[in-house]
């Protein structure tokens, strides 16, 4: 068993012997002493993947126990994505998603990770209300959920807010190609190909100080050469194999997004179907008397 998972299990071994069970102060205290094990990502961590030649892992997690397994499974970004707003909240766009939303969640996954970079998409229309109030809003979610960094759409029409975020002291993923708060204005989910703006977009987020950049839904040619001129990490989604990293939607990669997925998304699990067979089964236990059988049973 890996090193990261064996540290899972061995955290939620729950001194009362109940399997499963383990909400307990004493579970938790045996986690604190683990925080001190673990060596955390940092952002000059994250950053130096790149000039390592390490590819970067990362996916969304939206709560304490899927962020607890995302972690311990070793992988090096964990974003707390607006796509919340479409896969946990059932909206159809990343719009309504609120930023006392966003640090709701956003603090579960920060008691929850103990490795990975963290990092916390700027709800709508939170980065473009100007850098004072971006500054505000960003400052609230590094102080209120132990995330590390945040993530905003937008590359050249945002640089003064990067510049602004980044003097702050507050670390800035930015996110180029198809930016999903922009669904109304770009007409739908479509790849983008404006490969002038779109290179000039990625250098201008580097050049205002952001630490990494997501290219989401972009040809992977151009998402190669932005990678090669660019010495920040890029982060594709949807944008090929020459990105310094790849990110995905847990939803999509466990199999827990209903209906069809993007091309660009492969699916690691249907634990959709499990949780139906599982769930029936439950069913079927219980109205068959099955279920609760003598082992569950207190004399
Ligand atoms: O909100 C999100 O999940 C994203 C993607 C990059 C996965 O922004």
């Amino acid at each position: 068993m890996a090193e990261h998972l064996r540290r899972w299990h061995n955290a939620r071994r729950c001194p009362l012997d109940l399997p499963g069970r383990c909400h307990n102060q004493a579970a938790r205290v045996t986690m604190a002493h683990m925080t001190t094990e673990v060596s955390r990502i940092t952002v000059p961590r994250f950053m130096a993947f790149k000039q390592a030649g390490h590819k970067i892992a990362m996916l969304t997690a939206y709560d304490y126990g899927m962020a607890s397994l995302v972690d311990a499974a070793g992988i090096e970004g964990i974003l707390v994505g607006d796509s919340m707003s479409m896969v946990v909240q059932g909206h159809p766009t990343t719009l309504p998603v609120t930023l006392d939303e966003m640090i709701y969640h956003a603090e579960m996954v920060g008691r929850a990770v103990q490795r990975a970079l963290v990092v916390v998409d700027m709800p709508f229309p939170c980065g473009h209300l100007g850098s004072y109030q971006a500054v505000e809003a960003a400052g609230r979610i590094l102080k209120e959920t132990r995330c590390q960094a945040v993530k905003l759409e937008g590359g050249s029409e945002q640089r003064e807010v990067i510049r602004a975020l980044v003097s702050a002291g507050i670390p800035v993923m930015a996110h180029c190609g198809l930016r999903p708060q922009s669904v109304h204005q770009l007409g739908g989910y479509k790849v983008q190909r404006d490969a002038e703006r779109l290179m000039a977009d990625a250098l201008a987020a580097e050049e205002a100080g952001a630490f990494a950049v997501v290219l989401e839904c972009i040809p992977a040619a151009l998402a190669g050469q932005i990678s090669r001129r660019l010495s920040i990490p890029t982060i594709g989604i949807g944008a090929g194999a020459e990105c310094d990293g790849q990110v995905l939607v847990l939803h999509d990669l466990l199999g827990l997004t209903p209906g069809s997925v993007p091309r660009f998304v492969r699916r690691y699990a249907d634990l959709g179907q499990a949780v139906l067979q599982a769930v029936g089964q439950f069913r079927d236990d219980v109205r068959h008397g099955r279920f609760p059988g003598p082992e569950h049973t207190f004399r």
